[in-house]
């Protein structure tokens, strides 16, 4: 209950010199601090991105082509599990990365050769995840880039998520409706990842990507965030923001980051704001074949405040009232101030932890360390699968900056090129 009201009292009338709000700042200021001394040990500049892989990445494998060519059956069609903006994701087996034991399965993902989106995206997720290393972030296992006859050819291998996405369970039909509880974990353990992002490394790093097709689910329901390739190092020293061309997914990114290009931790949060409400109503960000009016999520769902009778009608019907409905408020509650128009007035992600550990307390479950185990339901045939996964591939929409406005498009590589430039 108390967790709230923190953030309650975050209204209009509250000004930057609030006690609450210069606490935040405090923490994060001193957070800031131990950054830079845990760097050297002594006072300094966090290192880059790129110096930090300079030191770690080598932890990753360097693939050859035909080993991920033989690892996937030469990219067969049967083994394909994903497609998205940057190309297509096989599932594949490797020999374990110590040379012994067991095959390894693995996530292959392989940038389609006319894809004008991927270099850059490519090496960012390489340096990344290459420097990042936390239990609800996908791992990163190798990569490939040759540049032979054929063109050029970049891949990427990750650790196999056999749960598929939270788009996948929120949105597909063909998979079981996922419980409350499970709901909550998979936030929590999102959450914590995100966390880490924010407030657990030498430099900070900007997901700008956070939706709910980039929250993977392991055999357990974990949740590891994937799709590193728009990821930013954050502001250093005094500055508030990174100026970037803003770049993300319509229906997700904040709205003072679309119209600035300012990016800080805050539009993450946003996002997050976004994907609680995906969670609550099972219904997406965007949705063009819902009537007018009920098209943006977060704008239907104003209607329906936390606090009302009517809040009820909002929640996803696959839940079959099978919830708490004073956390499923909170919970709500808590996505309202993560979508505060001010970003200074969102939480920052350490708090969502809180929050959310406290909801799945009170939702009737003591022991937060341990993921609700759900069967694994049958999967679709591979044909329905591909005709499923191809409708949901244009539903998707990017958002594209170009002189000051922007406009949404059914996703399109080329248009994509203008915000990645
Ligand atoms: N490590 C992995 N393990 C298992 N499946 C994966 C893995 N990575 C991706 N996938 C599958 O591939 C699908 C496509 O992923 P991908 O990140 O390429 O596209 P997306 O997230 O749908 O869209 P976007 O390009 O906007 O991120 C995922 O939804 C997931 O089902
Ligand atoms: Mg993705």
């Amino acid at each position: 209950m108390n967790c709230f009201n923190i953030f309650n009292s975050k209204t209009k009338k509250k000004s930057k010199s609030s006690p609450e709000l210069r606490e935040q700042q405090q923490t994060q200021s001193s957070k800031q601090a131990t950054r830079l001394v845990k760097s050297t040990g002594s006072i300094s500049s966090p290192r880059s991105i790129p110096e930090l892989y300079r030191e770690k990445g080598h932890n990753l494998k360097k693939f050859s082509f035909s080993e991920l060519r033989i690892a996937t059956n030469n990219f067969n069609r049967m083994l394909k599990i994903g497609e998205g903006g940057f190309g297509s994701v096989y599932k594949g087996s490797i020999k374990p990365v110590s040379g012994e034991g067991d095959p390894l399965v693995v996530a292959i993902k392989k940038l389609n050769r006319n894809s004008l989106q991927g270099h850059k995206e490519w090496l960012a997720e390489v340096q990344f995840l290459g420097v990042v290393d936390h239990p609800n972030l996908v791992k990163l296992l190798g990569y490939c880039s040759a540049d032979g006859e054929r063109g050029i050819q970049r891949l990427l291998v990750y650790e196999y998520m056999p749960n598929k996405s939270l788009e996948a369970h929120l949105f597909g039909r063909a998979l079981p409706p996922i419980p409350w509880i499970t709901r909550l974990k998979i936030l929590l353990s999102a959450a914590e990842g995100l966390t880490y992002l924010h407030e657990g490394l030498e430099i900070q790093v900007i997901f700008r990507d956070f939706k709910s097709s980039n929250v993977l689910l392991d055999e357990n329901f974990n949740a590891k965030l994937s799709d590193f390739g728009l990821a930013r190092e954050g502001p250093q020293g005094d500055r508030s923001h990174v100026s970037t061309m803003p770049v993300g997914t319509y229906g997700y990114a904040a709205p003072e980051y679309v119209e600035t290009g300012h990016l800080k931790s805050n539009s993450d949060l946003w996002s997050f704001g976004v994907v609680l409400y995906e969670i609550l109503t099972g219904r997406r960000a965007i949705d063009r074949n819902l009537p007018q009016s009920e098209q943006k999520l977060i704008e239907w769902v104003k209607q329906y405040p936390a606090d009302s009778k009517r809040f009820r009608m909002i929640m996803d019907p696959r839940l079959n009232n099978q919830y708490p409905l004073d956390t499923a408020r909170k919970v709500a509650k808590l996505a309202d101030s993560c979508l505060k128009k001010n970003p200074e007035e969102r939480p920052p992600m350490s708090r969502i932890v809180e929050i959310l550990q406290d909801a799945i307390r009170e939702s009737g479950n003591g022991n937060i360390s341990e993921i609700t185990s759900v069967a694994p339901s049958p999967l679709p045939e591979p044909s329905t699968r591909r005709a499923v996964r191809y409708i949901e591939y244009w539903r998707h929409e990017v958002f594209f900056v170009s002189r000051g406005c922007f406009r949404d498009h059914a996703r399109c590589e080329s248009q994509f090129l203008f915000i990645i430039l």
